[in-house]
């Protein structure tokens, strides 16, 4: 886990000069607005569904280059009509609760994608009234620009004319809306000020639902703590976190998965190098690798990836994900908030909290996979492997 299923790509369609929708022969079930992970040569990332589930026959996401990007530019530049493409099934939470409800949209960019799936979806099954606020760097990044100004009023904000937007310009225009329910969705700095705007123009923080695009980082403080949740720690091998930790039950509860260490099969952890504060681990290919610091009476992290194990210092107050970046290895990860299941890593040893989990079943558990982006350590030392 996350199951990842190769599905063919029926087509590739350039919307702009920089995005491009793929259509795939998947017979996938999805709610408007929720994505797929999808893995490839270069890495994994999340992509929204622009389609809808009500209207068209088979599941499209649209992918817009990033500068550098290694996985947008990866999608655009080599999938090609008849390839197959890696992906999970779709998730998230950015979904209206009624097609009936008149909605303020916002969106940045490529934040449009999960946005058409919901517009899409309410002219074909709803009776809201939608409006969308939609910023672009200028005309021709606007993605679906034709369809969207025939199914909906659509102001459109292109910085080459307006500048960047700003709360208080976007809170002008939505003011007329502040009754709204806000979908947001685009890369961090859109989200930033279309919160701010929503902000100033009255709307309540709990009429704001939010997708955000690019990771927020890890870094911030934990929400009051994880609370540990019995985990499969009673019985032996490693079995699953309680029922309590399965996906759709834990939304925003933090929980323990624990596998024990006994079955990891990892060698243990040689007597720190020459006293030297340094921990060495025999790499699963016979050569020794990862020495880094340990950190002193704290807890360590033994992460085997690419068949070489690398023992590193996990310091208080960091995630997994983040100890594994910090240590210069590139594991994979997209959304950093536990929605979805990029960053999962089998845990072969150890005890871990997780902080938020929206992606992983208790079968996931059963096979030992945590979140990276979400774990933090119960016990002095856990392993993990990459697969
Ligand atoms: C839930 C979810 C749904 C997503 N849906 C879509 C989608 O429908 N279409 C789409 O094109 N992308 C979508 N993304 C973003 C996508 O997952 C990748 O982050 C994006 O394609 C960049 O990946 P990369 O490997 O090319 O670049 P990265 O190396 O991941 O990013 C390079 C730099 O660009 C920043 N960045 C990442 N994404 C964006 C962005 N969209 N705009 C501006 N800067 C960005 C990163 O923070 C980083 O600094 C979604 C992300 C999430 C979490
Ligand atoms: S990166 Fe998305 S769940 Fe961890």
């Amino acid at each position: 886990m996350p199951g990842f299923s190769a599905w063919r790509v029926l087509d590739v369609i350039w919307e702009t000069a920089d995005a491009c929708s793929l259509v795939l022969d998947a017979p996938l079930t999805y709610a408007p607005g929720q994505y797929l992970t999808v893995r490839t040569p270069a890495g994994v990332r999340s992509y929204s569904l622009a389609s809808s589930p009500f209207v068209d026959a088979a599941p499209v996401v649209t992918v817009k280059r990033v500068r550098n990007g290694p996985v947008s530019n990866w999608i655009c530049d080599h999938v090609r009509p008849g390839d197959r493409l890696e992906v999970t099934a779709p998730a998230g939470d950015f979904t209206p609760a009624s097609l009936d409800d008149d909605l303020l949209l916002l969106a940045g960019g490529s934040g449009i994608t999960p946005i058409m799936g919901i517009i899409r979806s309410i002219r074909a099954r709803g009776q809201g009234r939608p409006v969308l606020i939609y910023a672009n760097r200028d005309a021709d990044s606007i993605i679906f620009g034709r369809e969207l100004d025939g199914l909906l009023p659509v102001v459109h904000w292109l910085d080459r004319e307006r500048g960047l937007p700003t709360a208080a310009g976007l809170a002008r225009l939505l003011r007329p809306y502040r009754d709204r329910e806000a979908f947001v969705c685009g890369p961090e700095a859109f989200v930033e000020v279309a919160e701010k705007a929503l902000g100033l123009a009255g709307v309540p923080a709990a009429r704001v639902h939010i997708e955000r695009f690019t990771p927020t980082s890890s870094g911030e403080p934990a929400p009051a703590g994880p609370a540990a949740v019995p985990g499969p720690a009673e019985g032996p091998g490693p079995g699953p976190a309680s029922a309590s930790a399965s996906a759709s039950a834990s939304a925003s509860s933090a929980m323990t998965a624990v596998v024990p260490a006994a079955d990891s099969g990892v060698a243990p952890v040689l007597p720190a190098a020459d006293g030297e504060g340094m921990a060495v681990l025999p790499a699963a290919d016979g050569g020794v690798t990862a020495v880094l610091p340990a950190a002193e009476g704290g807890v360590t992290a033994e992460v085997t990836m690419d068949g070489r194990t690398h023992v590193l210092p996990w310091p208080a107050g960091r995630r997994l994900l983040d100890v594994i970046i910090d240590a210069g290895l590139n594991p994979p990860y997209s959304c950093r908030q536990g929605q979805c299941g990029a960053c999962a890593v089998r845990m072969t040893g150890g005890e871990v909290d997780l902080i938020h989990n929206e992606i992983l079943e208790e079968e996931d558990f059963a096979e030992g996979y945590i979140l990276a982006c979400q774990a933090v350590p119960r016990s002095s030392t856990v392993s993990v492997t990459y697969f």
